[in-house]
């Protein structure tokens, strides 16, 4: 069952739960002060949690996403990590763009992070984990394909495999599936449920699929249009242990599904986009 209620103070909840990537009143501009993309916000994640991220186009979702990786500091403000257990990567991510390398088939793709950290892990560690991930993702037989012969779901489901090889605390994916037709997508969520739980990672995922967001999070934040600030968040308790299909004809997902989109569409005003009627979740 799919229930939702706004989260009153989700950040002041996280800090009791362990919280393990914390944003503090970050800003961040590009161009010198001549974009501002995100303005002066607050986000919490607890350890074990499943966040998806929504806004409009262009509000600032990657550029959120970018400086929890660290790929860019905040111009304002600042974000702190607690230490990853040993053993386990601090963090990767799963891009929206093809990033399977050509000349590399399945296996050697989903291996490719252990080629640049020789000794990270023991070789018979990583060839099992590498054997358990693609038999999770139903790739068994395509071991040895390379990108070119596989279909535009199983080059995703590669891509999100050399993401989680590492074994990484925290997930993030950026749009990963938009380019997917629906019942590709909902194969694709199965395996991130599937895989996310059985390896205890956390992940924060941007999309602006909100049938997705629901889908897949514990917790959902709304961004308003840029600059990226917090205009809403939802605690969603799905039983992520149903079958996505039936997940989604859920009443209560629908329900959830409704609510969600009208706080969505608040943020993209002026021109009143409606809620479409819950079916389209379906
Ligand atoms: N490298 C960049 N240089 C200048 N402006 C950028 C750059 N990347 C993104 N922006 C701008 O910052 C804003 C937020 O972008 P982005 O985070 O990519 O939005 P979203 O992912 O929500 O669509 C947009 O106005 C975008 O044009
Ligand atoms: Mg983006």
């Amino acid at each position: 069952m799919a229930q939702a209620s706004p989260a009153p103070n989700p950040s002041a909840a996280g800090a009791h739960q362990g919280v393990i990537h914390q944003l503090r009143n970050v800003s961040f501009s590009y161009d010198d002060g001549g974009v501002l993309a995100v303005d002066n916000l607050s986000l919490n994640f607890v350890g074990g949690e499943s966040v998806a991220i929504v806004g409009p186009s262009g509000c600032g979702k990657s550029t959120l996403l970018a400086l929890l990786a660290g790929f860019a500091n905040p111009t304002a403000g600042e974000i702190v990590h607690t230490p990853a257990p040993a053993g386990r990567h601090p963090m990767t991510m799963v891009f929206q763009n093809e990033t399977l390398l050509p000349w590399l088939n399945v296996v050697d793709n989903i291996k490719l992070f252990f080629r640049y950290n020789k000794g990270a892990e023991s070789k018979s560690t990583i060839e099992a984990r590498v054997r358990d991930l693609i038999a999770l993702a139903g790739l068994g037989g395509f071991e040895r394909f390379y990108p070119h012969q596989l279909s535009g779901g199983m080059r995703k489901r590669v891509a999100f495999l050399t993401s989680v090889a590492p074994l990484p605390r925290t997930l993030l994916l950026d749009e990963p599936f938009s380019s997917l037709d629906e019942p590709t997508r909902v194969g694709l969520h199965e395996d991130v449920l599937k895989i996310v739980r059985q390896y205890n990672m956390t992940m924060v995922l941007v999309t602006h699929d909100i049938a997705e967001a629901v889908t897949l999070a514990d917790r959902v934040v709304i961004l308003t249009k840029r600059p990226a600030q917090i205009a809403d968040e939802r605690v969603i308790s799905v039983s992520k242990e149903e079958p996505v299909l039936e997940m989604r004809r859920d009443p209560v997902f629908l329900e959830v599904y409704a609510d969600l989109w009208d706080s969505l569409a608040r943020q993209i005003e002026p021109a009143g986009v409606r809620a479409p009627s819950p079916e389209v979740a379906k």
